[in-house]
């Protein structure tokens, strides 16, 4: 189980490695099996995997709508169910907890720099209103009950996963913090 064991303390890390620890974050964060479903306010998740070289708009014509889950249309769940045992495809994602849907719209990613997601998390007005330790322990929670950021590190059917894991990760942006939240231009 991945965890957030003493966080470094604040100020205890260099700017050029919280820039660094930054950076290997956003090769995850910018990952499709995360970037896909943290699009902006078209509402439209996306779609890429061994099927599809390139990214491109989800399939069906779906969009998430305000909700976010779809349900001015066609809900998320009604493809994506939540309890199955065929977990290769991401109709069947397991995640115990949710229904998959889409971030709100302040948290999109997708199609944005490294430097402007960057300043939007350290944002509180943008990100949930979390500090640094507690996007790690966002992270982690989630991990703990198979979510969303589970499923991205681990997606199987042949899906790229997200790079370097998950305790790497939240490792990453606890650095990242721990040196003041350095952003690139
Ligand atoms: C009509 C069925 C259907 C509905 C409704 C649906 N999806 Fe999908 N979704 C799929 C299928 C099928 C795939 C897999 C495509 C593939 O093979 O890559 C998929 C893939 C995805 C992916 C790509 C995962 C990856 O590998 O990167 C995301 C993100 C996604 N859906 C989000 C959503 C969201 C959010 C909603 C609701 C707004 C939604 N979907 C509604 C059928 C559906
Ligand atoms: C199925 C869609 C989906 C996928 C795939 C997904 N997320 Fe998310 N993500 C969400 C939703 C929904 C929220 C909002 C949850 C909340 O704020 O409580 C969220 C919120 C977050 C946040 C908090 C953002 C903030 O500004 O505070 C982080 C960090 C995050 N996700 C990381 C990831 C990472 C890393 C991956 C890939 C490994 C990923 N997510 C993949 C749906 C997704």
């Amino acid at each position: 189980m991945p965890s957030v064991v003493a966080p470094p303390v604040a100020g205890s890390v260099s700017r050029d490695d919280g820039l660094a620890a930054w950076d290997r974050a956003w090769q995850v964060m910018s990952h499709p099996r995360c970037a896909n479903c943290h699009v902006g306010d078209d509402h439209r998740p996306m779609w890429s995997g061994p099927d599809y070289p390139r990214t491109t708009p989800h399939g069906m014509n779906i969009s998430a709508g305000d909700s976010r889950m779809g349900i001015e249309t066609l809900p998320c769940a009604t493809c994506h169910i939540t309890a199955s045992t065929l977990e290769s495809d991401p109709r069947q994602a397991p995640n115990a907890m949710v229904d998959w849907h889409l971030p709100p719209v302040e948290m999109a990613w997708f199609g944005l720099t490294s430097g402007q997601v960057c300043r939007q998390l350290r944002d509180p007005a943008m990100n949930g209103g979390r500090d640094w330790v507690q996007i790690a322990e966002h992270l982690q929670e989630d991990a703990s009950h198979g979510g969303f950021v589970a499923w991205g590190f681990a997606p199987g059917g042949g899906r790229e996963p997200a790079p370097f894991g998950l305790q790497a990760h939240i490792d990453d942006v606890l650095r990242w913090g721990a040196a003041e939240q350095p952003c690139p231009e």
